[in-house]
């Protein structure tokens, strides 16, 4: 999306240090901060002198010891703005397209195949050392009218072919897939206003999911969804639909829990319920993480959402199958958040200036803590 800003020149990304992170900071590991070997470097000895906190925390390295990936959501048209290039170049060790892997772009007319901005991706993945997550195969929305307009016969060969040809296109690129997004309704029942659901039936869903496994037998498989953070009546149908996929022998892996997010409003239960599906077998990721406040944004706002952004974050470390955290976004200035959510903004890591927020320090406060019971 493109807010009506226009480009800015180049300067490096500054950091506010927060007083509260200092303790934490001195008490990481220092190559997780320095990126050595951890060997000892020869030097004066410091032991009495004051300790220096290591000044510019990278998310990637700090949660690398906990085993948690930590991703952005890029818009691939973005990573021409050094600013914006150098977050996600230093900060990231798993990136996801915001749009150009879907429907809308890789297939807009049938058969009509546009990979170029999903293979930019990828190529910036490939030559920076970072996981590329695929979103997503099949969903109602960013759906071409042509595939909406076919009847039943139709549309399934259209979405066999589809997740068959994308997932074929990106094997060995794309480790995970979102092969079928929001498919559950807010009550818990299959999502009436999807084309897919309409056409074809509860059977789509298993479908989708068979052909991606044989497209890409070694590619995660994941189900994604908005809303079902806490234990609630969506995702206890999302848990009932994961069930079902298991029990018939479908070939799902991982849950994607949105987590687009108002700061102040997050559910109490949300270990528990990442907790419920990592023990039905799959592995967890918070894959679009934004906590929203409204703006303009005050300063108790900001602090509520950086506690929240803690808590996110806390939730997936104790639970030793959720494995990574992916910010939707990577500042303000391009967030699709005001856009759908009137009043509402300002829910990402760096602000419109590309400034750190307080949510930044606490992320990496709560991420430097590592995985309870374990040294980070
Ligand atoms: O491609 C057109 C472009 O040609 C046109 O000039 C421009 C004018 O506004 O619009 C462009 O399309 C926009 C598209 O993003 C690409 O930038 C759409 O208007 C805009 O609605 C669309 O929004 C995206 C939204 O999905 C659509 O559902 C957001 O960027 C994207 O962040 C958002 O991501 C979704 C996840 O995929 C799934 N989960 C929810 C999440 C938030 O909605």
């Amino acid at each position: 999306m493109s807010p009506a800003v226009s480009p800015r020149p180049a300067r490096p990304v500054r950091f506010r240090r927060a007083a509260a992170l200092l303790p934490l900071l001195l008490a990481l590991p220092l190559a997780a901060c320095s990126g050595d070997d951890g060997d000892p470097a020869p030097g004066p000895d410091t032991s009495s002198a004051p300790v220096q906190a290591p000044l510019d925390p990278v998310l990637a390295e700090i949660a690398g010891g906990s085993a948690l990936d930590i991703g952005f959501a890029v818009a691939t048209e973005r990573l021409d703005e050094p600013e914006y290039r150098e977050i996600v170049d230093k900060h990231a060790s798993l990136v996801v397209a915001e749009n150009v892997m879907k429907w809308e772009t890789t297939e807009a007319a049938d058969d009509a195949w546009d990979f170029a901005e999903g293979d930019r991706l990828a190529e910036y993945a490939r030559t920076t050392g970072k996981k590329l997550y695929g979103h997503t195969l099949v969903w109602h929305s960013q759906l071409p009218a042509w595939v909406k307009s076919l009847d039943a016969d139709a549309m399934q060969e259209a979405m066999e072919d589809h997740v068959r040809t994308q997932a074929e296109h990106f094997k060995g690129q794309a480790f995970a897939w979102d092969v079928v997004n929001e498919a559950i309704d807010e009550d818990g029942s299959r999502r009436s206003d999807s084309p897919f659901q309409q056409t074809l039936g509860d059977g789509y869903i298993a479908d989708a999911f068979r052909v991606a496994h044989e497209a890409d037998p070694d590619a995660q498989l994941c189900y994604n969804d908005y809303d079902i953070e806490g234990i609630n009546a969506k995702s206890d149908g999302v848990y009932a639909l994961v069930e079902d996929l298991l029990a018939d022998d479908v070939p799902i892996h991982c849950l994607g829990i949105q987590g687009h997010l108002t700061a102040g409003k997050l559910p109490d239960d949300l270990q528990a319920n990442i907790q419920r599906f990592v023990d039905l077998g799959l592995t967890v990721r918070v894959t679009e993480l934004d906590i929203r406040v409204e703006t303009p944004a005050s300063e108790e706002a900001l602090a509520q959402q950086a506690e929240d952004y803690a808590s996110v974050a806390t939730a997936c470390l104790a639970v030793e199958g959720c494995l990574g955290l992916t910010v939707w976004g990577v500042t303000d200035r391009y967030s699709w958040i005001p856009m759908w959510f009137e009043g509402f903004g300002d829910a990402l890591l760096w602000d419109a200036d590309y400034e750190t927020k307080p949510a930044f320090d606490s992320l990496v406060e709560a991420v430097g803590k590592g995985r309870p019971g374990r040294t980070a």
